[in-house]
């Protein structure tokens, strides 16, 4: 990926640079796919303009090259797994959390999406051999749920350190939308100085919903949520970690069978950007029920675990 700026690019200025920056142009690459049109339109230019700086990006940004199948299998053979500490789980994810993607929880409240959020936390934290990674984790918490108090029930559950499982957790309480997105930033300070490998949102898209009410600025939501999604995407490929983002659901009309059915919140844009989906409910007493909605190379199927004091468990 290309290291100029938006400012190096032939006919961007401050300013023009600064308006593409607010309408989601974040990089070089962003532009170099832009249609000249739409570009006009944003920065008030006309379209030959446009299609200049488009030209000038397309030479700038690094592009790349075709690779062949073997390469991207040999690529994805050095992807690794957190383990969620539950055979079933591990079994529906194809051995637990995988880095460089973004895995997605979403469910009803009370359905586990916090708690498997405490849970990868810790186990990131276990050595390779023990389903870990070895490495610490970020926290950004939106709707104030974090508790360390579950963090060390669930390191003593693993006979691990509480304190020293404490430390490797890098928490971020987030205040609105744009401090969320603000946060990732931070986040990749973080990552440069201590083995991050895991990265939970927790909720991803709570402000997003309660703050763009109504259907006027649902475009508006749509984009900024594309872009954290998008943010989150990178941060997982440049520091080669797992993205676990938890989403509430809204009941919507089902439309072939009457009554509702739960639907993430978000939409296209998250489903889209998210490599693995999981729904969870709630069964009886302490049991939940996963199910693998989406995942581009692992079966659709659905699992039982338990959530108890020390943390997830298989059904005994
Ligand atoms: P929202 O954020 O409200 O949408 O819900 P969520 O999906 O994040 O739910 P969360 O992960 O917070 O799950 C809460 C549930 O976990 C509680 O209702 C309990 O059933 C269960 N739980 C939490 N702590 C414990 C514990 O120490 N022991 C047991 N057995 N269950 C627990
Ligand atoms: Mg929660």
């Amino acid at each position: 990926m290309s290291e100029k700026n938006l400012e190096d690019l032939d006919s961007v200025g401050k300013a023009t640079a600064e308006k593409l920056r607010e309408a989601g142009y974040t990089n070089i690459m962003e532009v170099a796919t832009a249609s000249p049109q739409e570009l006009a339109s944003i920065v008030e230019v006309g379209v030959q303009v446009a299609a200049k700086i488009i030209a000038s990006a397309k030479e700038s940004a690094d592009i790349g090259n075709f690779v062949t199948g073997v390469d991207i299998f040999e690529k994805r053979k050095e992807l690794e797994r957190i383990t969620l500490g539950v055979k079933s789980l591990n079994d529906l994810l194809g051995g637990g959390i995988q880095t460089e993607a973004i895995t997605e929880f979403y469910g009803e409240f009370g359905s586990g999406k916090t708690q498997i959020s405490h849970q990868l936390c810790v186990n990131v934290q276990l050595k390779k051999d023990e389903g870990g990674l070895n490495g610490d984790a970020i926290f950004i918490d939106t709707e104030n749920t974090f508790r360390p108090e579950r963090i060390i029930q669930m390191a003593e559950g693993l006979g691990m350190n509480p304190q020293d499982t404490l430390k490797r957790i890098h928490y971020a309480r987030a205040y609105n939308s744009s401090h969320q997105m603000l946060l990732i930033e931070k986040a990749k300070e973080i990552a440069k100085e201590y083995p991050v490998k895991l990265l939970v949102v927790d909720s991803l898209t709570a402000y997003f919903r309660a703050e763009y009410i109504g259907r006027g600025t649902l475009a508006d939501r749509q984009q900024q949520l594309n872009k954290h999604m998008h943010e989150l995407l990178r941060f997982s490929d440049v520091f080669r970690a797992s993205i676990v983002c938890t989403n509430q659901v809204s009941a919507k009309p089902d439309s072939l069978f009457g009554g509702e059915i739960n639907k993430p919140i978000g939409g296209n844009i998250v489903s889209h950007t998210a490599t693995y989906i999981v729904y969870l409910r709630k069964g009886k007493n302490d049991r939940r029920i996963a199910k693998l909605m989406d995942s581009p190379d692992l079966p659709e199927d659905e699992t039982v675990y338990m959530i108890t004091q020390e943390g997830l468990k298989d059904v005994s």
